[in-house]
């Protein structure tokens, strides 16, 4: 999804999402080219925190707004992106849990990078495009979700 073409009631918000997503990405892409253990499992508990900061603003804010205004259009893809964010959550923790040494580490955050590609997928093509589509003014929640990474980015629940 290109930024420029985002019309500008939607356009903060869903530019921090995509930031988001794209940070997420890179992190993954990181990890697989990391050759030396330490590093891997500080870029792997790096992105558990980012996805952990990005589902919760999503969690508490983006969505339940979402819902709100257009329960039709958008409930049954809401649903559908709450159980994806559950079994990113449930590997989130097995691997915070772990480390390295552990034979299925490197699997899990493989793993945990493909459920993830795939969420934003569906995000970015199906639920953004929609949001844009049914002219959802976002411009409201804006500071309250900027405002809550941050506060979450400073808490224990990233960590
Ligand atoms: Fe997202
Ligand atoms: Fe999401």
């Amino acid at each position: 999804m290109n930024k420029s073409q985002i019309p500008a009631a939607q356009k903060d918000v869903l530019s921090l999402l995509l930031d988001d997503h794209k940070k997420a990405k890179k992190l993954f892409k990181e990890f697989e080219a990391e050759k030396s253990e330490a590093a891997k499992e500080s870029i792997a508990l790096e992105v558990c925190t980012e996805l952990t900061v990005h589902t919760t603003i999503e969690e508490e804010i983006f969505y339940p707004f979402l819902r709100e205004q257009n329960p039709e259009a958008f409930g049954d893809l809401l649903n559908e992106a709450l159980v994806e964010h559950a079994s990113a959550k449930e590997l989130i923790s097995q691997i915070r849990g772990m480390s390295m040494k552990d034979e299925l580490y490197e699997a899990k955050v493989t793993v945990l990078g493909e459920y993830i590609a795939h969420h934003v997928k569906e995000e970015e093509e199906e639920l953004f495009p929609k949001v844009i589509a049914k002219k959802i003014e976002l411009r409201e929640i804006l500071a309250s979700m900027t405002e809550r990474k941050k506060e979450l980015l400073n808490s224990p629940v990233a960590a």
